[in-house]
Order: structure tokens, then sequence, then C-alpha cells
């Protein structure tokens, strides 16, 4: 399901829905204004601009797009795609709290999930791309030296070598289109964006189908959007209000212990312009992005679609499941955080476990990894 199509949900026929459903009833105004919260005229709109313009030439940017995706060849030493990181079985996370990084290298942050990603406003935990950015944010993810290291010249020559990448790119971009780096980026910006994770049981019980939700997924759909005021921040068709909250989550003592992630975290403040980089200890979001005070520890509020699969949460995966997300919320956040302490019994804590998990799409995005090609050169030219 589109953002749109989404969107038009959260219209009449949806609040009319809701009031139908005994148990929202109380809350149709509420929910629909989470998910009407997201205005027609926009990132919804700019997302669409990384989508191709027509099915047509959109099937084949796609399958571009998928082949590419799991192209280790992008890589510098050829050891890691996109799916190393963002591996669709867990709803494109990683499973671990802090990403491995490149080879040699780590990463002081958590490799999010990519289901709704086009439904979202803001990219990466400090958010410092627009969704309509997300073809930059791939040429990021191609190259950081902590990522994929990937060398934009050699990219292309790689994807010219292997003759049916060649033949899908002359599908996708024209019979005589030569491999270029703006079209790596292009085409797997387009097939990250594809999977929207909108089928959920939520989608269905919004929709009116009252039987969708267990009783207990019901309840804490009303906690999220009431007494817990989790809607406050996660609202819109992404769940993210796209915009950076303070909540105090605790550093990871794991980014300081391991000498090349902190290489990593210092890399990333100095080039955000710190003024005394080898000074930084924490990872601090925003701050390092725009050095303002009351910007320290801000984070962007992640997308929930899916959010199930994406375990361990936050933006240094330390907390390890939807129990203990529920149950920090519950105590108020971490230091410094903007939230207060909720006062939930244990079974409010766990309707609200139960309604993140009915935030999984009903049907599993299913992706199978494409065959791997050969060079050509290794089918006997050149060697
Ligand atoms: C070595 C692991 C790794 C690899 C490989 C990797 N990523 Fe990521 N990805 C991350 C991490 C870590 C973040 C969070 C970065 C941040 O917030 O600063 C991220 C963030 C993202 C985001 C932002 C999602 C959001 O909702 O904010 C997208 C989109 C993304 N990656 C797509 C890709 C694509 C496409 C590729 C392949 C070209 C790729 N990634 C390769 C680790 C990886
Ligand atoms: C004040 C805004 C705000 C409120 C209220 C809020 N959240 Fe969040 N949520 C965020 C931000 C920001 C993050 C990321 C924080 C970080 O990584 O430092 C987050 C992260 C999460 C995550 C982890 C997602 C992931 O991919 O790691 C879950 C799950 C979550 N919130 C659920 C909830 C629930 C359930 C409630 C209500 C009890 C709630 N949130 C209330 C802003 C909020």
């Amino acid at each position: 399901m589109n953002a749109r199509a989404l969107l038009r949900l959260a219209g009449a026929a949806l609040r009319a829905a809701l009031r139908a459903v005994p148990q929202f009833a109380p809350h149709a105004v509420l929910v629909c204004g989470m998910l009407a919260a997201t205005p027609a005229a926009t990132p919804a709109h700019a997302a669409d601009r990384v989508l191709p313009p027509s099915p047509a030439a959109g099937a084949a940017l796609l399958e571009l797009g998928r082949h590419l995706f799991f192209e280790s060849r992008l890589s510098g030493d050829g050891s890691r795609s996109c799916a190393s990181c963002h591996a669709p079985a867990r709803g494109f996370s990683e499973g671990v709290a802090l990403s491995r990084g490149y080879n040699h290298t780590g990463h002081f942050r958590n490799a999010p999930g990519l289901l709704g990603l086009r439904l979202k406003e803001r990219l990466a935990w400090d958010g410092r791309y627009r969704i309509d950015e997300l073809p930059k944010l791939v040429e990021e993810m191609l190259t950081s030296p902590i990522t994929m290291n990937g060398n934009p010249g050699i990219i292309v020559e790689r994807v010219r070598q292997v003759p049916q990448l060649l033949q899908l790119w002359q599908r996708a971009f024209g019979e005589r289109a030569q491999p270029s780096f703006d079209g790596v980026a292009r085409a797997i910006a387009a097939w990250s964006a594809a999977h929207d994770g909108g089928d959920t049981a939520v989608d269905a019980a919004l929709r009116g189908d009252a039987s969708a939700l267990s009783p207990r997924a019901a309840e804490g759909l009303r906690l999220f959007t009431g007494k817990a005021g989790c809607s406050g921040c996660h609202s819109g068709p992404a769940f993210s209000d796209g915009l950076a909250h303070r909540l105090g989550v605790p550093e990871s003592p794991q980014i300081l212990r391991d000498p090349e992630r902190t290489v990593a975290l210092l890399a990333h403040h100095a080039s955000h312009g710190s003024a005394d980089p080898m000074s930084e200890r924490s990872d601090t979001g925003v701050h390092a992005l725009t050095r303002r005070a009351a910007d320290r520890g801000r984070f962007f509020t992640p997308g929930l679609r899916g959010v199930a699969q994406t375990a361990p949460y936050m933006h240094n995966g330390t907390l390890p499941d939807l129990a203990a997300v529920v149950a920090f919320y519950d105590r108020g956040g971490g230091r410094g955080s903007e939230t207060r302490p909720l006062g939930l019994s244990a079974g409010e804590r766990e309707a609200l476990v139960a309604f993140l998990e009915a935030l999984t799409p009903r049907t599993a995005v299913a992706v199978v990894p494409p065959p791997a090609f050969d060079y050509a050169t290794q089918a006997g030219a050149g060697r």
C-alpha cells in the first residue's frame, strides 16, 4: 500500500470504520489524528520522486535495484552488499546491536530496518537526509569506509563487466545506456523504498476489520494513542513524526571498548566539523551535525512498521527486545528524557508489546536473493 492510500485511509472512511468498532470508538479521533498527521503535501510525495514515473519503466529499474542490493562487488573488497547489514528476513535490519561495519572497521550505530522507508520524512538516526535525498544516502552507504568502502569508478566498471547486470541496466535505462554511479544509487534507492510493510493487522483494524487485532493488541493500540502517549511522536503512516527527540537512551559501552568503533565515531565528529574531534566520547545525535547544545542526545523518531523483526533497538541497539523498550518508556526513559514515567501495569506493558508485534506485515516480504552473476572475464574473455 502506498503513502497516499494510507493517508486516504485516515479520512472519513477510517473515522467511520473506527467508530463502528466498539473498542476503537473512543479513540477514533486520536488514531485518525495519528495517521493523518502527515500532511498530504509532502514527504510522501517527495518520496515518489525517487521512484520511477511509470510502472513499466519502474519494473526494470526495480529488478536492477534488487540485483544491486545483493551485489557484494559494489563494496571495496567484494565482501559486503546492502543485504549484509539490511537482511530482508529481519525487516532489512542486521540483527546486532551495533552494525558490524566494513572489514577491519566497526560502526557506532545500529543498522535500521527498511520497511516503510518511503513513508518516512527523515533518514538515518540523526535525520541527516530527507526522504527525497535517498539516493544520496545510498551513495554514502556505498562509499563510506565504515559501510561498503566502494569507489565510484570501480563500482561502475564492475557493473559494466558483468554481462547480465549490463543487460538489466540497459533494460532499465535504455538500450545504449552505460552504467553510472548515479544510476546505481538511483536503482538501489528505488528498490529499497519499494517495501512499504503496509499489510499489517493494525492497518486491517484501522480499515474496520474488528477481528484483525487480538484483544490484547487492541488494548495496546488504545494505550499507544492514549495513556502511554506513544503516538505523540510515532504518528503518520510510518509511525514517525519525522522529528528529533531526546529519550536519554544510555551510551553503548561497546563503542569505547572497541577501538575500531571509537575511531569511526571520532571520524564522524571530525567530518561534521567538531572543533576537537579527538575529545569526543559519545554519539551526540543531531548535535554532531548542528553543534547546538539543545540538540545533544536528540535522535529522529524511527518508523515502527515491521519493528518486531528488527531487534535490538534504538540508535545503538542497547535495548534487546520490545519488552525492554516498553519498560524503558514506562520508567520515563533515561537521563534527560523529554518523556515522563507512565505507570503502566505488567498487563499494559504486554499489551503495548502485542500492538508493536501486530505492526509486522501479515504477508512476509518475500525476497529471493538473485543469482550471483559472473564477470565476463570469468566466463573466458580476457583471461
Ligand atoms: C556495514 C553495514 C551496512 C551496509 C553494508 C549498509 N548499511 Fe545502510 N545503514 C547502516 C547503518 C549503521 C545505518 C544507520 C546510519 C546512521 O544512522 O548514521 C544505515 C542506514 C541506512 C538507511 C537509513 C534508514 C532509515 O530509516 O533511516 C538506509 C535507507 C540504508 N542504510 C540503506 C542501505 C543501502 C541501500 C545499502 C547498500 C548500498 C546499505 N544501506 C548498506 C549499515 C549498513
Ligand atoms: C518524545 C517522542 C517519543 C515518544 C513519546 C515515544 N517514542 Fe519511541 N522513539 C522515539 C525516538 C526519538 C526513538 C529513537 C531513540 C534513540 O535511538 O535514541 C524511539 C524509538 C522507539 C523504538 C525502537 C525502534 C527501533 O527501530 O529501534 C520503539 C519500538 C519505540 N520507540 C516504541 C515506542 C512506544 C511503544 C512508545 C510509547 C510507550 C514510544 N515509542 C513513545 C520517540 C518517541
